[in-house]
């Protein structure tokens, strides 16, 4: 059974999850208690002592009285819910700490400089670090990779991503899709939206952002993160392929698929028709599919790190 930790216990440590509408999990209280034959969380700390409490009621702890107390538990998995601003420091407190993971909310950093320094720590002391970006462990995102890989429908020629407007928020979510999906980020062309309010999250002013990306795979993806309003949500994909088109829609409710078929406009030519759509009917929670990789691989050696400062790169060069 591995022992867990938490620095912060806000939003994405436990209170997301009461929201009743979500379909998904987004904290990290609630699967890692589904999986209690595997996890058991043995400590937390937060300097917001209504946060504190609140966490350690639900998970039936000792609150820890400080950051020093927290570095000295016997742990397998810390837990970084901090604020973005906050994870360096976070991760740099806890290195010398028993903790074989570490589990970041995401993005990494606030940008490129502070992600590195957090890769740094974590190869200097064989720490295994992940990014909490859940898409990756949702079948229906996976499903959709598998197609990419199957070749199926020729290479991946160009994606179009429409997300929220926060590029550290929400869009790093879509950012980290369209390079799980077209490979690393070899260039990046954007700029910021300067016509809709940015976003005050923790002190920090968070701009949505127009980008246009060169992967390494040869695709080219654009993404427009930027609506009126934060209460605006978005998630969805059209990924063009050399023999089709796939749309995924409404934040992983449902796909279509459109293949090239002759027109019954033009004589001679062929147009994208619609021959499939698909609503979603998975129900494996992609919270608890991250955790048991974590759990799967405690023992494996540790993965490349250095593609998890990526979605930080291509924020940076949005920034300019
Ligand atoms: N994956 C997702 O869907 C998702 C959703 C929301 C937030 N996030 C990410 O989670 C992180 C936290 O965001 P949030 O919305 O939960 O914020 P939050 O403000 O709700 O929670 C952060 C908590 O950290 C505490 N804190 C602040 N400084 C600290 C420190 N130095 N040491 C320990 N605790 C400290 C605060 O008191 C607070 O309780 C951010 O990086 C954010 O981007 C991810």
């Amino acid at each position: 059974m591995l022992k867990v930790g938490f620095i912060g216990c806000g939003n994405a440590a436990i209170y997301l999850d009461e929201d009743p509408l979500k379909r998904h999990f987004y904290s990290h209280f609630k699967p890692l208690k589904i999986l209690e034959g595997k996890f058991v969380i043995k400590a937390a700390y937060d300097p917001s002592p209504d946060s504190l409490s609140y966490f350690c009621d639900a998970a039936k702890i000792n609150p820890c009285k400080s950051l020093q107390d927290f570095t000295r538990q016997d742990l397998d998995v810390v837990v970084v819910t901090t604020p973005t601003l906050n994870h360096l420091e976070s991760i740099e407190s806890i290195k010398y700490s028993t903790a074989k993971v570490i589990v970041c909310e995401k993005p990494l950093g606030l940008n490129r400089y502070q992600a590195s320094q957090i890769l740094g720590i974590a190869k200097e002391f064989n720490k295994k670090l992940y990014v909490n970006y859940p898409r990756r462990y949702d079948v229906f995102y996976e499903n959709v990779l598998n197609l990419i890989h199957s070749d199926a429908l020729g290479p991946l020629i160009s994606m179009i991503g429409y997300t929220d407007n926060s590029l550290l928020m929400n869009a790093s979510h879509m950012i980290d899709i369209l390079l799980w999906f077209g490979g690393r980020p070899l260039d990046v062309k954007g700029h910021l939206d300067r016509q809709n309010p940015p976003r005050l999250v923790h002190g920090e002013l968070d701009h949505g952002g127009y980008a246009l990306i060169k992967h390494d795979s040869g695709c080219t993806s654009f993404m427009k993160a930027a609506n009126t309003s934060r209460e605006k949500h978005m998630f969805e994909l059209d990924l063009h392929f050399e023999g089709g088109r796939v749309r995924l829609l409404d934040d992983d409710k449902s796909t279509e698929q459109y293949e090239w078929l002759p027109s019954d406009q033009h004589t001679g030519m062929q147009e994208l028709k619609l021959v499939k759509k698909e609503f979603n009917v998975d129900t494996s929670q992609r919270m608890i599919r991250f955790y048991d990789e974590i759990f799967s691989n405690i023992n494996n050696p540790m993965q490349d790190l250095d593609p998890l400062l990526d979605v930080n790169f291509v924020i940076d060069e949005i920034y300019g």
